[in-house]
């Protein structure tokens, strides 16, 4: 097999060092690897594999012979070197929102639609966070017993919204304990102590957009009708890593809680904890740096006739961002897709 050579993009931010550390456990085997960012982490070094590597300034000319780019940089540094990128043969790995309802950009969880790679013609979308944790759960229930409706509650971390975003909840928890004013700028709202129900901008249905990215991005992912009923509501919660949701599923046929915990506990990715009686059910702080999407709380919805609710968590930066971008370029790697 052919060794890339990859380039990370946006590599000092909190996605991009993820996807540094998981390049290295998934062993990812490339020729050479070098790593970018806007002019001013230019210059700053990185330790990885025992050498030391400069810091880039992303330019046009950064991706002459790179074949995967690993990118973490927002939409817009991603609008601006996709171009680039392609007209010189490379693949963009993207984590933004910027091209994943394209028709041509396959938007992929790995080992969920795998197959779906194979139409990219150079750029590949990884989905939203909140999307991504659910996919790896809903896949094998959706393919045992169809799904027909789905509402989606999430309570997510901080994490998520970047560094800047990280520092402000412990600036603002410090300065609410000290009885100090504090100006929140990541935020609406304060978010220490707090509970904001608004996830970037609202939309013209009174949906927030990453609420409506949870509606779409599921459907392109999972290959579900346009019109099937999928609802979200998404918060902002004051943890520093790891979402959590609560998904209410109804499906076509009829399935029992243990046979979803069945399925579950046999799926690629997922760790169910769920023995209630012993308080055992999955938090952040036991999905917070490690794989698994953690699975627990499984019963029988009250509300649908086959419906199942369940309690669903996991670390956000790593299966909702990094841990996918690096399986996918895994994945592109051994299906010799650049
Ligand atoms: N955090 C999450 O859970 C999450 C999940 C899914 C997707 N994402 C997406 O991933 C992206 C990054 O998120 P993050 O949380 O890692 O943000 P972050 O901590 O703010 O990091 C941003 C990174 O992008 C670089 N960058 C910014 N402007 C650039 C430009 N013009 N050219 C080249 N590099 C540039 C920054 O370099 P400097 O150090 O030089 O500023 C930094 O390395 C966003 O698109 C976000 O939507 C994040």
């Amino acid at each position: 097999m052919r060794k890339p050579n990859i380039a990370i993009l946006g590599a000092t931010g909190v996605v991009g060092r993820e996807i540094t550390k998981i390049v290295d456990e998934l062993k990812i085997d490339f020729n050479e690897i070098k790593f970018l960012s806007s002019a001013k982490s230019a210059g700053s070094k990185i330790e990885f594999q025992g050498k030391e590597y400069t810091v880039e300034e992303a330019k046009p000319e950064s991706f002459d012979n790179v074949n995967i780019v690993l990118a973490s940089a927002g939409g817009s540094t991603s609008q601006k070197f996709a171009p680039e990128i392609v007209k010189r043969g490379g693949v963009l790995i993207d984590n933004s929102s910027a091209f994943r309802m394209e028709p041509d950009v396959p938007l992929v969880i790995a080992y969920v639609n795998d197959e779906d790679l194979r139409k990219h013609k150079g750029i590949i979308a990884n989905p939203n966070c909140s999307t991504s944790q659910l996919m790896l759960v809903l896949k094998p229930l959706h393919e045992k017993a169809k799904i027909k409706r789905l509402i989606v509650s999430t309570y997510q971390a901080v994490s998520g919204a970047g560094l800047a975003a990280i520092n402000e909840l412990t600036e603002n928890t410090k300065a609410t304990l000290e009885g100090k004013d504090f100006e929140n700028k990541c935020f609406k709202k304060p978010i220490s102590f707090n509970v904001i129900p608004q996830i970037d901008v609202f939309c013209e249905n009174g949906y927030t957009k990453e609420e409506m990215k949870v509606v779409k991005e599921t459907k392109k992912i999972l290959h579900l009708p346009e019109d099937l009923p999928i609802s979200c509501t998404a918060a902002r919660v004051p943890v520093y890593n790891g979402h959590s949701e609560a998904v209410d599923i109804e499906f076509e046929e009829e399935i029992t809680p243990d046979e979803v915990r069945e399925i579950l506990k046999n799926s690629f990715g997922i760790k169910v904890i769920d023995n209630p009686d012993n308080f055992e059910y999955p938090t952040t702080r036991d999905a917070s740096g490690v794989d698994p999407v953690f699975v627990g709380r499984i019963r029988k919805n009250l509300a649908f006739k086959n419906g199942i609710t369940l309690w669903c968590v996991a670390d956000n930066l790593r299966i909702g961002a990094a841990l996918n971008t690096v399986r996918l370029c895994k994945k592109v790697i051994e299906m010799e897709l650049y």
